[in-house]
């Protein structure tokens, strides 16, 4: 019996894996206090980029002896600036379960050229986190955002290790719980989890990382936008929000903005809850449907953010074909917006369930999805 068009819309059909929804609350007047056209490096430029520092280790639950940087370039250039400056002063352990962490590969293998092992698995799968030489430099990315993969935990990364972890975690900062004393340096941007503004990038570094920076120069020059050290020591200033260039001191306020949102949710605890919650209502939507799956095989491997889903009906040919067909559908009828899975990544869907996205939205939405799946492969 063919399925009927749902009667409601998501009120939000926003969900894309980056730039995500924004706080539900969202709206650019509560951004009048941005000190715009002043100077960031005036007293209220500086303010407001040491306030996104605080706020962010407050919520994170950074410890007071790590630093945070606000830097340029997003978390492309946060991961970047830290490879850049941080590998090669012994081998390195490049670890990728999705594109994103294959980029850092290519970085790595082929543009800094260091003594580098690459373990990888592919869509769907993670890679044995504890088979890994911790003697060595490890990079990786904590939630895979284009297959849906994350650590479940970071039990594997043992305490005393030699080497440094470098850890990408833009799709998992303020959606999983980070274990600190096993990062190292931890990058994130503003526009996943908290639906910021896209081109700052953060840095997090360890009390290692930072004795790293000290103590060894890379072999290869640096660009200034790189640079986070001078005479051997550690620019203070960057970790106070005396950033290297000019910020977008409207995306700060919206940053701010969505920390204080953060706040007002329950903190790192209650945006947990909401990405778990969202996730739940698909898991539960997946157990009902035979024709739909989850692209990460191991549940204790499932993301909370960036959900990707995979069509098992034998009934379909062309996999890419029909999962664009769907996405096309469910955006056609402005019931979920940029959910088509990521190019490099299996045909399928991804459906970012960050914080900032409502529970009611996605139950909303997934009527939609049983109407544009029954219409597609009975049309
Ligand atoms: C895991 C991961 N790393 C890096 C990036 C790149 O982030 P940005 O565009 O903020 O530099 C993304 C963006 O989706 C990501 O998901």
């Amino acid at each position: 019996m063919a399925i009927e068009q749902p009667a409601t819309r998501p009120a939000n059909p926003r969900f894309s894996s980056g730039p995500c929804a924004k706080p539900p609350i969202h709206d650019l007047a509560k951004l009048s206090d941005a000190p715009l056209g002043r100077s960031h490096r005036a007293a209220v430029g500086k303010a407001k980029l040491l306030a996104a520092i605080q706020e962010t280790r407050d919520i994170l639950g950074v410890p007071a002896d790590y630093k945070i940087g606000i830097v340029p370039a997003s978390d492309t250039g946060a991961f970047e600036m830290a490879m850049w400056s941080l590998l090669g002063e012994r081998p390195a352990q490049m670890v990728a379960w999705e594109s994103f962490g294959a980029g850092w590969v290519t970085d790595v293998v082929k543009q800094l050229k260091i003594d580098a092992t690459t373990h990888t698995a592919d869509y769907g799968k993670i890679v044995d986190m504890g088979a890994l030489n911790y003697d060595s430099d490890v990079c990786f990315t904590w939630n895979g955002t284009t297959s849906g993969v994350r650590m479940p935990n970071g039990d594997a990364i043992p305490a005393d290790r030699k080497g440094l972890t470098l850890c990408d975690a833009t799709s998992a900062a303020f959606a999983m719980d980070l274990p600190w004393d096993k990062l190292d340096v931890t990058t994130f941007s503003w526009q996943k989890v908290l639906g910021g503004e896209a081109a700052h990038g953060m840095l997090i570094l360890s009390p290692r990382a930072v004795e790293r920076l000290e103590n060894y120069t890379p072999a290869w020059p640096l660009p200034k936008i790189f640079r986070l050290t001078k005479g051997g020591k550690l620019i203070e200033g960057i970790f106070k929000g005396e950033t290297i260039n000019t910020p977008s001191m409207l995306a700060v306020e919206d940053y701010l903005f969505a920390l204080d949102w953060a706040r007002s949710v329950g903190g790192l605890k209650g945006l947990i809850a909401r990405a778990d919650a969202n996730t739940a209502a698909i898991t539960t939507f997946v157990e009902n449907n035979d024709w739909i799956d989850f692209l990460a095989t191991d549940p204790a491997t499932r993301s909370n953010t960036s959900v990707c889903l995979k069509f098992t009906d034998d009934r379909i040919t062309d996999g890419p074909a029909f999962a664009k067909a769907i996405a096309k559908r469910l955006a056609d009828e402005n019931a979920a917006l940029d959910v088509g899975a990521y190019r490099d990544a299996p045909a399928g869907l991804r459906i970012w369930c960050g914080a900032t996205v409502e529970t009611a939205d996605i139950e909303a939405m997934l009527p939609w999805l049983a109407y544009a799946f029954d219409q597609e492969i009975n049309g």
